[in-house]
């Protein structure tokens, strides 16, 4: 694989790294990314019109099902190279943050330590009324099951599309995108704010911008290293590379 040559001596020195990765570093685990995650029976959706609270509030159970396949296909698959690299560059680097969009718990599984989830892990929920988290609940037949506090419908605690994000996790992650010497932007398509913005919190603070991502994006024309190909061959690659 032909790999820049400054990229990899500019890793081999860098101590401070950040990464920010999307449903694209999964997509060889056998999950589909999100824009194409229209499986089965939920072919009729779009994702966008599922994730959302108003979605929840006109039919809880149609969005409490489609988390459920989801979390049912999130159980059933491993992390792949690409996830083991970012684990391994983790322990090469002395600050690395590595920022995921991603839902399924798969860096975590894969070994890396200091994640962030900006949009929530798909393995927990919370109830719609009181807020409280918790990665235990009881299954109703034909029904959303409810909050053992206040009786409040659980939901999935993850973003949804016009929610805020956890306001601490995204402060970390402005802060180590300030903070590096180099963001890599893997697998994602950078169309959702505000992570699509860390790109340009890192660029303004003079750090090297480099994406993976198996095609073109809107950020492939402003970044210094743009690999095009899967991340699960390509970060194993550039892994072996640098040392
Ligand atoms: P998308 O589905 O928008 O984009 C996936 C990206 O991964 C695309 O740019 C693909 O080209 C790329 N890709 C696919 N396979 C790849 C591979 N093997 N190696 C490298 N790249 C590959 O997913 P995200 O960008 O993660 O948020 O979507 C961002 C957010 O949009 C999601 O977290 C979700 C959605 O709104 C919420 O639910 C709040």
């Amino acid at each position: 694989m032909n790999l820049p040559p400054e990229l990899i001596v500019y890793l081999r020195s860098s101590t401070r790294v950040a990464v920010l990765t999307g449903a694209g570093i999964s997509q060889e685990s056998g999950l589909r990314t999100f824009r194409e995650a229209r499986d089965g029976l939920w072919t009729q959706y779009k994702p966008e019109d599922l994730a959302s609270r108003e979605a929840f509030a006109q039919n809880p159970k149609l969005v409490w099902d489609w988390y459920a396949m989801r979390r049912e296909k999130v159980r059933g698959v491993l992390p792949n190279p690409g996830h083991y690299a970012l684990a391994e560059l983790e322990r090469r680097i002395p600050t690395f943050t590595l920022i995921t969009q991603n839902v399924d718990g798969l860096h975590l599984k894969a070994g890396s330590a200091n994640i962030i989830e900006l949009h929530g892990n798909l393995q927990r929920v919370k109830c719609s009324e009181c807020g409280r988290a918790t990665v235990e609940w009881v299954e109703t037949e034909g029904s959303v099951p409810i909050c053992l506090v206040c009786g409040g419908l659980l939901r999935p605690d993850v973003v949804w599309f016009g929610e805020s994000l956890p306001r601490a996790a995204l402060e970390t992650a402005v802060l180590a995108c300030r903070e590096c010497e180099i963001f890599f932007s893997i697998g994602t398509s950078g169309l959702v704010q505000p992570a699509a913005s860390l790109a340009y919190a890192a660029r303004n603070r003079g750090a090297k911008l480099v994406e993976i991502n198996a095609e073109q994006t809107s950020l492939t024309e402003k970044v210094d290293f743009a690999l095009q190909g899967k991340s699960g061959e390509i970060l194993p690659a550039l892994l072996s590379a640098a040392w």
